[in-house]
């Protein structure tokens, strides 16, 4: 999705803002663009595709030696990604940066143009400059034309805007869409987020919706309509920019698997105590999730699959009901919430738009939510009732790996504290999964890590084919769908996952000779039944690789033509190190076919529009 930055401060603003776009290139991206103000003038220079595009186009023009700027990396919602539907987008005293959508942008339009307003681009975020630039002539108080602008659009939006006759300030305002800002020494800074700006400072402020930040060098004042000065809490990220950077690893996505033990035991331990799960004041715990009588895990994508490994754990331990759902689905369906349920938000950025738009729908409902999100005072997590961050570090791939593992060790905690709750499990069980969870599933999937050579291997055996099927049972068919997910994500390569008892009514007639099945088996007691499905496949010519524990491969005879053996040295939690196998083997079938792994096209990181 789109990202913002801006610059104000003694140095040359056009590199700072190429760095800063530069390092928002995860998110997804079609075009870029600079605005520059110095002397009373503003010089905008946008180009369709790479970053290396537009330093180009900037190394060619005559650039005012300007200290203060804003840019943007633009991912096309309306109109084609093109030079001119590129930000910044101008108006007659200004230019501006937008993240979000206006969705009455047309009314805005029709009601500019009998105001002499001409409009040059396709896209919403020109009639957001020009509604700014309207109030702004009325009235010369930038706060109160950003105000008044702002009422009278729908939609999501993060705006940051410079005038032509403010020198070196930065106005930002926020709804519905992610912004923060910061100050350090010399400079003033806003960002879509924090990777951003990372190379300046990891304190930063996230704006209240309907406040207008004013970002000067060194100095940052909130006001809101009136005027008057409020207060916004500041905010701390213990990130730092080698964490953001590749670090000798080929891919953001190889280097953010390999940092799955450490984001594991990191976000487990500190949510033990003497042995068992406690999150402190942080989230209920044992006795008030007892109370529970069902549960909804709410979510998008790759965090949306981790909630299926949620409720195979928590209806395994506690006896609890768990409803799984897709963000975008639930807020529009009107969902059976009791007073006694809770809602689990589950989100890696903490902004994607559908799953902050649950989240709201079931606080309008009065039912308890609790989030389980990557990013520190994101909006999901400061508008949850309460919060229980994972600590991956920053997640910089499109393809989520990590935020999986670290988002499943919660829920596997969750579920065993609810379990406990309810006098459903004995402390002494309790402790020995605590203990797996905290010691042998990390030093499992380091395990596995090691493996990465041969399971490339494996992978470029596959990287010719067109149509993929992945089989599994019961955890390990929620766990075909995010290495489905996974390979089609950044391989291109189709794939579907489906439940293998379920094969042989419906998807079988898709395979023929030498159609390509990933079977994954690691729980013991479906095993057979799973090898029975590779029979099935096998004798219609399928040609089969099996993913499958250790223990498991010494005990069963499996019909297959390559085999993956792994690590599993706690049989129930092997999902984790069989997580960590799926994700390479997709991330080397991708690598193999020479595509761009970390940035899938058309995908983007954050999803921050419905
Ligand atoms: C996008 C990303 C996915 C991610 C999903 C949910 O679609 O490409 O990788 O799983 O959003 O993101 P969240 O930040 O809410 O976990």
């Amino acid at each position: 999705m789109c990202g913002i930055i801006g610059y104000t401060g003694e140095q040359k603003a056009a590199p700072i803002l190429i760095e800063g776009l530069s390092a928002l290139e995860y998110r997804g991206y079609d075009s870029s663009g600079v605005a520059l103000l110095a002397d009373g003038e503003i010089t905008a220079v946008k180009s369709k595709g790479r970053i290396a595009v537009l330093e180009e186009k900037l190394e060619n023009t005559k650039l005012p030696e300007a200290t203060c700027g804003i840019g943007h990396t633009r991912w096309a919602t309306h109109g084609e990604p093109s030079d001119i539907n590129a930000h910044p987008h101008l108006s007659s005293s200004l230019a501006l940066v937008h993240n979000g959508i206006i969705e009455n942008y047309r009314a805005i339009e029709n009601h500019l143009s009998l105001s002499g307003y001409d409009f040059v681009s396709q896209t919403d975020t020109e009639a957001a400059a020009h509604l700014i630039d309207f109030y702004y002539q009325k009235t010369n108080d930038p706060v109160e034309a950003l105000c008044s602008a702002a009422d009278e659009m729908r939609g999501s939006f993060a705006f940051g805007v410079v005038f032509a006759n403010i020198p070196d300030t930065i106005y930002a305002i926020r709804k519905d869409s992610p912004l923060i800002v910061a100050a350090t020494g010399s400079a003033g800074l806003i960002a879509s987020d924090i990777t951003a700006i990372l190379a300046h400072t990891n304190k930063y402020f996230r704006i209240d919706e309907g406040i207008v930040a004013v970002v000067k060098k060194g100095e940052i004042n909130f006001l809101d309509r009136e005027g008057k000065k409020v207060a916004q809490n500041e905010e701390t990220v213990d990130w730092t920019v080698s964490r953001a950077q590749k670090s000798g690893f080929s891919h953001f996505m190889q280097k953010e698997i390999f940092e799955e033990p450490d984001a594991i035991r990191k976000t487990v331990t500190p949510r033990l105590l003497s042995g068992i799960p406690d999150f402190g004041n942080d989230a209920p715990n044992g006795e008030t999730l007892a109370k529970f009588d069902r549960i909804h895990i709410v979510a998008c994508g790759t965090a949306m699959h981790a909630g299926l490994i949620g409720k195979a754990f928590t209806e395994r331990l506690a006896r609890v009901p768990v409803n799984v759902e897709i963000a975008s689905e639930f807020r529009y369906r009107d969902p059976i919430l009791g007073e006694n349920d809770l809602v689990i938000l589950l989100s890696q950025s903490g902004e994607t738009a559908d799953t902050l738009a649950a989240l709201r729908h079931a606080k309008a409902r009065g039912t308890a939510t609790l989030a389980i999100v990557n990013v520190i005072g994101s909006s999901v997590a400061r508008e949850a009732d309460s919060v229980i961050y994972t600590l991956a570090g920053p997640e910089i791939a499109v393809a989520s790996t990590k935020a999986y593992s670290v988002q499943c060790a919660v829920l596997v905690l969750l579920a065993v504290s609810t379990a406990l709750g309810r006098g459903q499990m004995s402390q002494a069980d309790a402790e020995d999964i605590c203990r797996a969870m905290s010691e042998n599933v990390p030093d499992d999937v380091a395990a596995v890590l090691k493996m990465s050579d041969d399971i490339c291997k494996v992978a470029k055996k596959y990287t010719g084919c067109e149509d993929l099927f992945y089989i599994g049972r019961g955890i390990d068919a929620d766990m075909c769908t995010e290495g489905s997910l996974k390979l089609k994500e950044i391989s291109y390569i189709h794939s579907e996952a489906y439940a293998a008892g379920e094969l042989k009514h419906g998807t079988i007639s898709l395979v023929t000779e030498g159609v390509p099945v990933v079977a994954l088996i690691t729980e013991r007691a479906l095993c057979e039944k799973v090898i029975s499905a590779i029979r099935e496949v096998k004798s219609r010519g399928a040609r089969v690789l099996c993913i499958v524990t250790d223990d498991i491969a010494e005990d069963f005879d499996i019909p297959c033509d390559d085999m993956i053996r792994f690590p599993a040295s706690v049989p129930e939690l092997a999902l984790f190190s069989a997580a960590s196998v799926l994700q390479l083997f997709a991330y080397h079938a991708a690598s193999a076919r020479g595509l761009d792994v970390d940035k899938p096209r058309n995908l983007a990181k954050s999803v921050t529009v419905e």
